[in-house]
């Protein structure tokens, strides 16, 4: 197969990795790519979002399937031009994509299969919505509807912090057109856990459970990132917790969709809140999250090439699909000063020690307690045959061991090799796991 994959970070670098190492693959192609991609996959300058080019690109080159990684790209309908094409493409249409761009139509379809989750109301006017916020008391949840970079939720504990997030949304604009339309939900409770299920519109198969680490600094403290750590599995959500999951959201989520006529085909990620026996569903993203997908894709045991191809021909029913059952975790290596303002262009040291250059004991040890360590480029850039830092998020140091205490320790060693002027990153990843 020849594979192309959209996108940039540390998401599409542990994809393309996983499909490098994918006996049907002999080429893949990677629409922008970055320098830990460049050294597996030809790097494509086409931008996520240029569906047209993109399209031209995968004929041109009679691409077999074309993965999709970043949230921007979905909504732009790229899926459904390449399948009008003829062309086999990973992920959801621009209308079934709609579970993650727009926060009302997902809670529309929660409601109509009966999945659980937070109850809620929909505005189109301010008023209305300021209004209705007055009438409640306690702590509620304020919601801007379409994708608005991570910031769009607010916690409301008030309702004086209620109205200025109504205000701030809808009349301010703080969002654009993303903020036209606000819910407001009732304020959950508990335990934050992601569950991910490869659907093929009909069928689905579960893909590994989550935890993120959102805020900035230890302990959840400070403003929230795009993700700076995860691990896999959760140790605290079982078989049965995962079972649950399958029948009382994924297969009433994909009953819904395909009652609309709008099959789900593609990675959903449902983010769960758990309280005791009480499970409900905050979001839906319709992607792997990052770095989520690292984690996952060290644990992957099948042909990643394959599965996805599965999904996209509506075949999950018959594919192999196989995790690890080791543990497996991501941290991220940020620039100083992210999520806010931060320099780029900072040289990056060290990363050659991980890449064929482990010093020897170490790799005794690693070997010794079957640890397996990778690196993952998020916001890198090659800057006169220098590595240098390009984003806020800049690697993904990734580890799988057996324990995940062990695969903890790992990464964390492996992380303290990279140095760049003001990297930061979290020193509590899967502590919760941990105890
Ligand atoms: P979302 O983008 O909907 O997942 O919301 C972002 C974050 O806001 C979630 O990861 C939760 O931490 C928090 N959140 C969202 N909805 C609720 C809710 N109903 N109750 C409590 N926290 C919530
Ligand atoms: N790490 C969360 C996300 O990708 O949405």
């Amino acid at each position: 197969m020849k594979v192309l994959v959209i996108g940039k970070g540390g998401r599409e670098h542990s994809l393309v990795w996983r499909l490098h190492q994918s006996e049907t693959v002999w080429k893949i192609f990677c629409a922008t790519g970055n320098p830990g991609i460049d050294q597996i996959a030809e790097a494509v300058p086409i931008a996520p979002t240029d569906v047209a080019a993109l399209l031209e690109f995968a004929k041109s080159k009679s691409v077999d399937l074309t993965v999709v990684g970043p949230d921007d790209a979905l909504p732009t309908g790229i899926v459904d031009q390449f399948t009008s094409s003829g062309l086999k493409i990973f992920g959801p249409t621009a209308a079934a994509a709609q579970l993650e761009s727009s926060k009302s139509f997902a809670k529309t379809i929660m409601r109509e299969a009966g999945v659980p989750t937070a109850d809620f109301e929909a505005f189109d006017d301010a008023a209305s919505a300021l209004r209705y916020v007055k009438s409640r008391k306690g702590s509620m949840v304020v919601k801007a509807d379409g994708l608005a970079l991570g910031k769009g939720v607010v916690i409301c504990h008030n309702t004086a912090t209620a109205l200025e997030a109504i205000t701030d949304a809808m009349q301010r604009r703080r969002f654009g057109a993303a903020g036209n339309r606000v819910i407001v939900e009732e304020f959950l409770t508990g335990e934050e856990i992601s569950f991910f299920a490869l659907c093929d519109g009909e069928h689905a198969v579960p893909l590994g459970t989550f935890q993120d680490h959102k805020a900035i600094f230890d302990g959840d403290r400070g403003p929230n990132t795009g993700g700076m750590g995860a691990y896999s599995p959760v140790p605290q959500f079982g078989p049965e917790q995962e079972a649950r999951v399958m029948r009382e959201v994924v297969g009433p989520t994909l009953a819904a969709m395909n009652a609309r006529g709008i099959p789900f085909r593609g990675l959903l990620f449902v983010g769960l809140m758990i309280d005791g026996d009480r499970m409900n569903v905050l979001e839906f993203n319709v992607r792997f999250g990052d770095p989520e997908c690292e984690a996952l894709m060290m644990r992957l045991d099948s042909d990643l090439a394959e599965n996805l191809l599965a999904a996209a021909e509506g075949n999950v029913a018959n594919a192999s699909i196989r995790l690890s059952p080791r543990s497996a975790v991501a941290v991220v290596l940020a620039s100083g000063g992210y999520p806010g303002e931060y320099k780029k262009g900072i040289a990056i040291h060290g990363l050659d020690r991980l890449e064929g250059n482990v010093p020897s004991d170490i790799k005794i040890k690693w070997a010794m307690k079957k640890i397996r360590v990778k690196v993952f480029h998020s916001g890198t850039a090659m800057r006169d045959g220098q590595l240098v830092t390009d984003g806020g998020r800049v690697l993904t140091v990734t580890a799988m061991a057996p324990e995940l205490a062990t695969a903890v320790d790992a990464a964390y060693e492996a992380g303290q090799m990279i140095e760049f002027e003001g990297r930061h990153f979290r020193r509590d990843i899967a502590r919760r796991a941990l105890g």
